[in-house]
């Protein structure tokens, strides 16, 4: 079956909301989905007019937007407010909510419950799980699994992630990529299967060798989106802050800056701060007037050595 493409290039009014049935189908066609990362009102705005496909609310938000030191300590209630602001200011691409470290752990039950949140307090469309698997996750292969089982079966789309999963960073011996050997290379493959037959409708891989990548794609049905995964992927996705150039922190190899958005905001902050220094803001133009005849009659009221009483003169 055939879907209505969603023209990137037309205005956002005009354009169709992306869909899963779609996202399978650019799979199929090969056409390239763009995917990336947005935390609030305005940066869902530019994402939507840049016309992407899917815009994931990323416990990375944690450091970029939170000045948190890692994504473990953001917590469900400020992904769900970050989840409704952005859903405030996008309506085509698909909007997906990254579970945190915290929210999926300790039961099934509770991993639907926080999906649902994304759901019904953000409106999300999808909701993203990190695979913890044999590498050493907090939570062990199986039980990743029946996590993302447990989301699938209560009819909330899932998308999955595998190779660097920053959640686990700790047990994965830190932000380092993963696949460089055989032995985990077979790892990766296993766990994006796995989230596959789980019933993922697409996967991001993060931090894998291009080759493995390459490899893994031939028995990958539906779209894997990478990061830091090489271009044999169906996708790519990055951090809205790393590509804008707006995040100062350490950047990993596989980001690339389309913009120097952080030096644009310092330079604009700078200028400001420069003219109300010298007394040139605010000009003329930015300010309101008031009716001469007024402005006598007020300046009579206020002037110095009359008794004060405002009341006299606002009925
Ligand atoms: O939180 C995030 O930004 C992510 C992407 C890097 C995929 O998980």
């Amino acid at each position: 079956m055939s879907t209505q493409p969603r023209v990137p290039d037309a205005p956002p009014a005009e354009r169709r909301p992306m869909t899963l049935p779609r996202l399978a189908e650019m799979k199929r066609l090969g056409e390239p989905i763009v995917m990336v990362t947005a935390y609030d009102h305005p940066g869902a705005q530019v994402v939507e007019e840049a016309g992407v496909d899917i815009v994931l609310v990323g416990d990375s938000a944690a450091m970029t937007v939170l000045g948190y030191p890692s994504t473990v300590p953001i917590s469900m209630d400020e992904m769900v407010m970050l989840a409704r602001a952005v859903r405030r200011g996008a309506r085509t691409p698909l909007i997906v909510g990254d579970l945190p470290f915290g929210s999926y752990q300790a039961s099934d039950t509770q991993a639907v419950e926080a999906a649902v949140r994304f759901v019904k307090e953000a409106e999300c469309d999808a909701v993203k799980i990190e695979m913890a698997g044999l590498s050493g996750g907090p939570v062990d292969k199986r039980e990743s699994i029946s996590r993302a089982r447990a989301i699938v079966s209560a009819g909330i789309p899932l998308m999955g992630h595998v190779g660097l999963t920053p959640q686990s960073a700790a047990a994965l011996g830190g932000f380092r990529a993963q696949g460089r050997t055989a032995a985990q290379a077979v790892q990766v493959a296993d766990d994006a299967l796995a989230l596959q037959d789980a019933g993922c409708f697409a996967i991001v891989f993060e931090a894998v060798p291009a080759a493995v990548t390459e490899v893994v794609m031939e028995r990958m049905q539906v779209p894997v989106i990478g990061i830091g995964a090489g271009p044999a992927t169906d996708g790519q996705v990055l951090v809205f802050h790393d590509l804008l150039g707006i995040y100062e922190g350490h950047a990993p190899r596989f980001t690339k800056r389309f913009a120097e958005v952080r030096r644009a905001m310092v330079e604009g902050v700078h200028a400001y701060a420069d003219e109300v220094r010298a007394r040139r803001f605010p000009a003329v133009e930015h300010t309101y007037s008031i009716d001469p005849a007024e402005l006598e009659r007020f300046r009579a009221i206020v002037s110095p050595g009359r008794p004060w009483d405002a009341a006299d003169f606002m009925s």
